[in-house]
Formats: structure tokens, sequence, C-alpha cells
């Protein structure tokens, strides 16, 4: 998928969701989980393939201290605007998902969070992708994926099994696979994402 295209054009779609019940209160219960009924500040959290941030946002509103993390520009002014149009101090940097040690992201990450950008990679730059993840991680570290079903789209997304997920990230745990509600989006539909949020541990 051509991100840097489609910002470009000004198509997407995926940020629809953060308007749509089903899927948005599925994933802000994912993130409340790690919030364990304490007081913001919750610590740091790793908004991976930010995009605009629409969700890097909503947690910086929660009491996360958020860094978003993409590879474009134009993504990421969007999601500076954003941000400072919602009043909340966001880190946005440029850099790739398959080579996170070198962004200069620092670690300890309690949180981390990925939208719709491990689905897309392929097998080696999911496990690289994995392998960064793990290294900027905190040891008791939560890590939520939302991933289309493996199936073929074209030019979209190939999607994600759960084994496929499990390869990438081997030191962690899969302890819940959720339905993410993207219906009745027509693209949704039209391509059966049938999506999933995978909420992982790291393994001890
Ligand atoms: C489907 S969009 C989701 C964006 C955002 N998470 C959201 O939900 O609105 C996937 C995002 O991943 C980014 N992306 C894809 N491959 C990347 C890579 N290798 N490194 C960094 N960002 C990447 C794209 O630029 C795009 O913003």
């Amino acid at each position: 998928m051509n991100y840097r295209l489609a910002y470009a054009l000004g198509i997407h779609p995926w940020e629809d969701l953060a308007e749509h019940p089903p899927f948005a209160e599925k994933l802000l219960e994912l993130v409340e989980r790690e919030e364990n009924g304490s007081g913001p500040p919750y610590g740091p959290a790793l908004d991976i393939g930010t995009g605009s941030g629409v969700w890097g946002v909503q947690l910086a509103a929660r009491g996360w201290q958020v860094t978003g993390v993409d590879l474009v520009e134009k993504a990421l002014r969007r999601a500076r605007e954003r941000s400072r149009a919602a009043g909340m101090e966001l880190s946005l940097v440029r850099g790739d998902v398959t080579a996170l040690g070198d962004a200069g992201l620092g670690s300890g990450y309690r949180l981390l969070l990925d939208t719709g950008t491990f689905h897309g990679l392929s097998d080696e730059q999911r496990e690289a992708m994995g392998r960064g993840v793990t290294a900027v991680a905190a040891e008791d570290a939560t890590l939520v994926l939302d991933c289309f079903a493996p199936r073929r789209r074209g030019p979209l997304p190939r999607g994600a099994s759960r084994a496929d997920v499990e390869r990438a990230f081997p030191d962690w745990e899969i302890t819940d696979a959720e339905v993410a509600d993207s219906e009745p989006d027509a693209l949704a539909r039209l391509f059966r994402f049938d999506e999933r949020f995978y909420r992982l541990r790291r393994a001890t």
C-alpha cells in the first residue's frame, strides 16, 4: 500500500474508525486495561505508524505520554496540526517501524499501539518490527495490534493471522484476540477485512 500517495491525495479512510463506536470503544477498552484504575500520567506510549495521530492524540488526552512514529511526512504534519488543535503534546518522529532502533525513540514504553501498519508489511519487515518493538518496550509492556484477517486484497494490506503475529513477536504472548468491528464501512465489507485486535503482553 502506497501510504505516501494516499496521504498526498487525501485518502485515509482508516481515520474514520475513530468515529465508529464499535471499533473505537473496543480499542479504548483495551487501552483502559493498562490504566489499572490508577490516575494519569500512565507512562510512555508508542503509537506505531501513527499516521495523522488520530489515536495518539486520544491516548495523550487520556494521560499517556505519547510518541508517534511514521514514515510519511505529510501524515506527521497533520498529526502535529491535530495535536496542536487538541492542545496535546505528542512527540512525533519520522521513522521506519522496521528499523525502530534508528528512530531515536528511547525505550521503556508501557503501551505500544499499532492500528494498521504491521498487517501490511512483508514477513521480514514484520520480524524486524517485532525486534524493534521488543527493544523499546518496558518489561511489563502491552502491545495492541489491529490486523485484517489474511486475504489477498490487491494493493490493500494482506492482513495477518494469529500465527503471523506470534512469529513476529516471539518474546510476547497473545492474551486476547477481539473482534475489531469496522463494519458497515463499505471497503471493510467489500474486502472482508474481518479485523481483530490482538493484545500481547511481554513474556517474562
Ligand atoms: C492504515 S494507516 C494507519 C495510521 C494510523 N495508525 C491510524 O489508525 O489512523 C498505516 C500507517 O502506517 C504507516 N507506515 C506504513 N509502513 C511504515 C513503515 N515501514 N514505517 C513507518 N510507518 C509506516 C503509514 O504511513 C500509515 O500512516
